[in-house]
């Protein structure tokens, strides 16, 4: 009996996303051992190249090891490539004959994994399901990136075309956020801890933080992110996945679709954003700066209109109408900007006070700011992995009650020193491959994640709501700090907002 074939499709072989991350990802998947015996990869686009052209593109992310040479050898015999477009029947049931022929099943699991721009996904997406089914017990595994549409509306309508030719089943979002090893690591983080889990609410915390700053301009694809703006390019999507598990109620198990579950019904719980609790800005240049791409706004962007009004900035609170989170601001942050503050994703959760204040006396005598630090949970998502709770402690060797904010510090690249973390594409690709949904968006999650972040859209197209101009370089923007703050929020010691 010959084993279960595999073939992994990757549509759209030709791209920068296929380029910088597909192969390279397949490659390290393949290259430690982790993918099925019989597989074979298909690249598939539009131009005419040869598979050898296709790997050469690639070959700068493959990072190859000098021992690595004959395993990829190996696997560059395991590829082939096929050109044809995005639109015509036959050229996808030649497709069909190819991966057929080259893994010798007509019924092996096909992966399909589409790298594509997104003009092109109603059609590929129909021919794969007309042409390139394989017979059965043979499965399809259909992926697809962001952008899903880019509103509300957009957004169901693709889900309802690819719900015409898939099943639910069939169908894996990805959205890299999810594949991140701290993003995994806030479900465990929650429900095996009880010294968490009880005061996970809205009697203990004040306030929560997700925040994504990102140091590059938007130079490298501007004319892509002046369409998008930063609420659609992480906010609507991975900032509100993190969102949802954060907030969740405790799944009935670990599968994919009770996790889903949980998911989707705190999103439903988030109230309609106000708007007085947006903000958004674009940045300006700094034109005192003596390094020249300081000197650049986003306008001097050449492939930015002159008269944009795309956010590189924006800050939204939400708050989830349930019993567990009533009143509890969830501020939602995005910034691209350069220098100070570099780049960096995590998510801070505050506590409220301690009641009692009992200490007052001796913070004011030594001159600590005259309040207790409340304690915060950090978890930081990247770079450089941690989880650090930051707590007060008493000075050591004072005589007196001198108290001293402090950290319990959980940093992963000194506590857990020679392990890999795969990246994000690894695990997702991977759990393909093994069927697990649990980190992919399901088109109900999808649907509300855009149902809470459309009317701000629709406000932002109609001009409604101010952009703030803010320096190329500078942390933020004030307002956004001030409505953080108005929230309850509370910023000590080095997060005081300072003017520059
Ligand atoms: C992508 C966005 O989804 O995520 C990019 O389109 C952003 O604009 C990127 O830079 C950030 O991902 P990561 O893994 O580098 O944090």
């Amino acid at each position: 009996i010959t084993s279960q074939s595999y073939v992994f499709f990757i549509i759209g072989a030709s791209g920068d996303l296929a380029k910088r991350k597909i192969y390279p990802t397949l490659w390290w998947l393949y290259r430690d051992g982790v993918l099925p015996k019989n597989i074979s990869f298909i690249g598939y686009s539009r131009s005419q190249l040869t598979i050898e052209q296709i790997f050469e593109n690639s070959h700068k992310y493959m990072k190859i090891q000098e021992d690595e040479h004959d395993i990829y050898e190996k696997f560059l015999k395991l590829n082939s490539y096929i050109s044809g477009s995005y639109d015509k029947s036959e050229d996808f049931e030649n497709l069909n004959s190819k991966a057929n022929k080259i893994s010798h099943q007509v019924n092996a699991h096909r992966l399909f994994y589409l790298a594509l721009p997104p003009n092109v996904y109603e059609s590929v997406s129909e021919l794969i399901s007309k042409h390139c089914r394989a017979a059965s017990p043979g499965w399809l595994r259909l992926i697809i990136e962001k952008p899903f549409g880019k509103d509300l509306e957009s957004s169901n309508k693709f889900s309802q075309h690819l719900n015409k030719l898939y099943t639910e089943e069939e169908i894996y979002r990805i959205d890299h956020y999810l594949g991140k090893e701290m993003v995994q690591n806030i479900l465990v983080l929650r429900f095996s801890n009880r010294i968490f889990s009880r005061v996970w609410n809205r009697d203990s915390i004040a306030g929560v933080q997700i925040i994504f700053k990102e140091k590059i301009g938007t130079h490298r694809h501007g004319s892509y992110f002046d369409e998008v703006g930063i609420i659609r390019d992480v906010i609507q999507n991975h900032l509100m996945q993190i969102l949802s598990i954060l907030a969740m109620e405790k799944p009935r198990s670990t599968t994919g679709e009770d996790i889903r579950d949980e998911k989707v019904k705190v999103l439903r719980c988030i109230a309609p954003i106000k708007l007085e609790n947006v903000i958004v800005g674009q940045y300006i240049g700094d034109k005192k700066s003596t390094d020249s791409e300081r000197q650049l706004g986003y306008l001097d962007d050449k492939n930015v209109p002159k008269d944009s009004t795309t956010p590189t900035y924006a800050q939204i609170i939400v708050f989830i109408k349930n019993e567990r989170w009533d009143g509890v601001p969830f501020i939602l942050r995005a910034v691209r900007s350069k220098a100070l503050n570099e780049r960096k994703a995590e998510i801070r959760i505050q506590f409220r006070d301690v009641p009692g204040r009992m200490f007052d006396e001796e913070l004011s005598e030594n001159n600590v700011e005259g309040t207790l630090a409340r304690d915060e949970l950090v978890i930081r998502i990247q770079p450089d992995e941690a989880i650090y709770l930051k707590i007060n402690t008493k000075r050591p060797g004072e005589m007196n009650f001198s108290i001293e904010e402090t950290e319990l510090d959980l940093t992963y690249n000194e506590r857990y020193q020679g392990v890999k973390l795969p990246n994000a594409y690894e695990r997702l690709i991977l759990d393909v491959f093994m069927g697990s949904k649990i980190n992919f968006v399901r088109s109900d999650e999808l649907q509300e994640a855009w149902r809470i972040i459309d009317p701000i859209l629709a406000e932002i197209e109609k001009k409604k709501l101010q952009i703030i101009p803010y320096k190329f370089g500078a942390i933020g923007i004030r307002e956004a700090f001030d409505a953080a703050v108005k929230q309850g929020f509370i910023y000590t010691r080095t997060y005081v907002w300072e003017d520059d």
